[in-house]
């Protein structure tokens, strides 16, 4: 392999304060057979590295461990049974742990292609985000035009991109926010509810009296009773994570079961509604290659919709590794608009 520098990567040591990340050097690591090692041009911070800090991760991976989500990069070099003409390309891939380096090794069916005039840190913000959102809008709910949604936490990383999909999909959405989020919202033409101050039940039943078509839940906990509680007829609710109890201690599987058990009640029931909750990582183990080619269909149409300009990439600020500590404080504040970009 030709010199090309030496591996910087940043370390979760085990349960730490924003300041408590480490950075590392070490050697680039070659690729394998049917493997490609990726120049990292972007990675991010999304609400799992939150948790995994507190270790309240669903499934996260003993300590140390190198955090990132997902990434975009460059491809260096290839193994083994990997055609060359991929050298040079960009690529974005979903790792849940490990992005944060600045060279990765990966398998090659992992990759996902970037279309030029997508910049690197443009496509960093919709790789998980982007996947999650738009499977939970047409995997899922399968929301039509003319519909109605509850969006929560819209202002958030995948937040953000789901309104702005759901927009382009014809669908009216109130969205839950700070205040300040607000007028940025309204501007994605999301009609904002202010969680912190407002009664979030009663101002969806005055916006949408017949009730909603969706609601995409991350808050967990007692949100979801009410979630469930809003839904129209025929509506679905989309669980997908537990943000309300990030500061527990104790199990951190127990909100997700707990959450499991109410769906298991609420689907038996003959309400006309149904209840799901949404799991990024669902039929990886059963069928890999069928996992991969959707993570790529699904990615590829949030990509084309970026391309046309009717989704725009939110960022809430680009930092260097060398500054994972305020990227993290500023993830974390209460203040963010869309995603926290970091970059080698
Ligand atoms: N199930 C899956 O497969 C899957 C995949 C991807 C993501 N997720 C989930 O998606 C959610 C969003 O992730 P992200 O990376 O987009 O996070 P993010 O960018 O950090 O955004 C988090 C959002 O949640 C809001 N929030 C934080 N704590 C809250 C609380 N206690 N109650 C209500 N709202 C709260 C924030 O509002 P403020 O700005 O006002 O604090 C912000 O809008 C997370 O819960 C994550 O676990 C799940």
């Amino acid at each position: 392999m030709n010199d090309i520098g030496q591996l910087t990567q940043i370390v979760l040591p085990g349960k730490v304060d924003a300041d408590g990340f480490r950075l590392e050097q070490g050697d680039i690591p070659a690729p394998g057979s049917g493997q490609v090692l990726v120049a990292v041009e972007a990675s991010g911070i999304s609400f799992a590295e939150q948790q995994m800090r507190r270790g309240r991760y669903y499934d996260q991976p003993a300590f140390p461990f190198v955090p990132g989500y997902d990434l975009v990069g460059t491809v260096l070099s290839t193994g083994d049974g990997v055609d060359t003409a991929i050298r040079g390309r960009r690529v974005a891939a979903l790792t849940k742990v490990g992005g944060w380096a600045t060279h990765v090794v990966l398998d090659a069916d992992q990759l996902i292609d970037v279309p030029g005039g997508v910049s690197a840190v443009e496509a960093e913000t919709v790789v998980v985000n982007g996947i999650t959102a738009w499977q939970m809008l047409h995997r899922k709910a399968n929301v039509r035009a003319g519909q109605t949604i509850l969006v929560h936490g819209a202002n958030g990383g995948v937040g953000s991109t789901l309104v702005q999909l759901a927009r382009v999909a014809g669908v009216r959405v109130i969205g839950t926010a700070s205040a300040r989020h607000h007028d940025a919202l309204r501007a994605l033409g999301v009609t904002p509810i202010d969680y912190r101050t407002e009664n979030v039940p009663a101002r969806v039943r005055e916006l949408a009296p017949g009730g909603v078509d969706a609601v995409f839940d991350h808050v967990g906990g007692r949100s979801v009773i009410d979630s469930w509680g809003l839904l129209a007829k025929g509506g679905t609710l989309v669980s997908y994570g537990t943000a309300a109890t990030k500061d527990d201690t104790g199990s951190k599987q127990l909100p997700v079961l707990k959450i499991l058990a109410r769906m298991l009640v609420w689907n038996a029931l003959p309400n006309g509604r149904s209840a799901y909750f949404y799991n990024l990582w669902a039929g990886l183990r059963r069928d890999k290659n069928t996992f991969h080619a959707r993570l790529r269909e699904d990615l590829g149409e949030v990509f084309a919709t970026m391309r046309t300009g009717q989704l725009t990439a939110q960022i809430a600020g680009v930092l260097p590794f060398t500054r994972v500590a305020d990227a993290m404080r500023l993830a974390e504040s209460g203040t963010a608009a869309g995603k926290v970009v970091l970059t080698p």
